[in-house]
């Protein structure tokens, strides 16, 4: 442990300043603000509602993420978490489900309730500020539900087709869905499962990809849970690459 602590420590070399995002926790005062987002990135069926909003973060205020634009403070995205159990995902069917299931006391294992963004910079600001977190809490998986907006189309053309060759489909060698292919460049490339009836969302035929991203390093859990938070940030900051 003290060789890996060392290694991390020596290519930490210095902190880099990413001056047009800055991230941070949510708290009520933003609910204004992602309501806003909220509305603008979702249609009416899938919007949250203010108490939904409010009920997340009440729940679960360390795994409530926004990121702003730090001239005009204005919210750039939003990510939304929830620990679940490791296994949780044999017995859902449904995004609700996911929400709705208790939340284990222990675990490792977190499930996207939502991420939502009007600006890619407020994306990579939310994953950077909260992997330390991430690291230091012992997370080592992040599922998420993600729509499959090409499906529908893509049904239309393939009448025969099967909804699991779409998914798994791929051009160049990342998948053919659109938002597949944006989560597999976040870093959510593992298909766990195929869900039908998972989410309202015309274009994916209600259909929804449960994904699985695991928090780069995490595997490393002894190191972190002995290190204070300021120093995985340091140690962090400089290899933010990997996200
Ligand atoms: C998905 C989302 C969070 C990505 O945000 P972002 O990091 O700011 O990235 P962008 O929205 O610019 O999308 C990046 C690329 O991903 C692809 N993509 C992502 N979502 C897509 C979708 N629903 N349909 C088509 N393409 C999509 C596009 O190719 C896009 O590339 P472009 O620059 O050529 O348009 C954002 O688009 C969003 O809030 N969408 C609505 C809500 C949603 O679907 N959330 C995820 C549910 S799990």
């Amino acid at each position: 442990m003290d060789q890996t602590f060392r290694f991390l420590s020596q290519i930490a070399i210095r902190p880099l300043a990413d001056e047009r995002v800055h991230a941070r926790f949510l708290t009520d005062r933003d609910l204004p603000a992602l309501l806003e987002l909220e509305q603008e990135k979702w249609t009416d069926v899938q919007a949250a509602s203010r108490a939904q909003l409010q009920a997340r973060i009440d729940a679960h205020p360390d795994l409530a993420v926004g990121a702003f634009c730090s001239r005009s403070g204005r919210l750039l995205a939003s990510l939304f978490m929830r620990p679940v159990a490791d296994d949780f995902h044999r017995c859902v069917t449904s995004w609700e489900d996911c929400t709705l299931l208790p939340s284990p006391a222990t675990g490792t294992t977190l499930f996207g309730i939502s991420l939502t963004s009007r600006d890619q910079a407020g994306v990579t600001a939310l994953l950077k500020f909260f992997w330390p977190y991430a690291l230091k809490r012992g997370w080592r998986y992040i599922y998420l539900g993600s729509p499959v907006p090409g499906l529908r189309d893509w049904m239309a053309a393939h009448p025969e087709g099967h909804v699991e060759d779409y998914v798994h489909a791929r051009r160049r060698g990342l998948p053919l869905d659109p938002q597949l292919r944006y989560y597999a460049s976040r870093g959510f490339d593992r298909i766990v499962s195929i869900k039908r009836d998972y989410f309202p969302h015309e274009r994916s035929l209600d259909y929804g990809v449960l994904l699985r991203g695991t928090v780069p390093l995490s595997i490393l859990r002894p190191v972190w849970s002995a290190l204070a938070l300021p120093t995985i940030q340091r140690i962090a900051h400089p290899l933010a690459a990997l996200l």
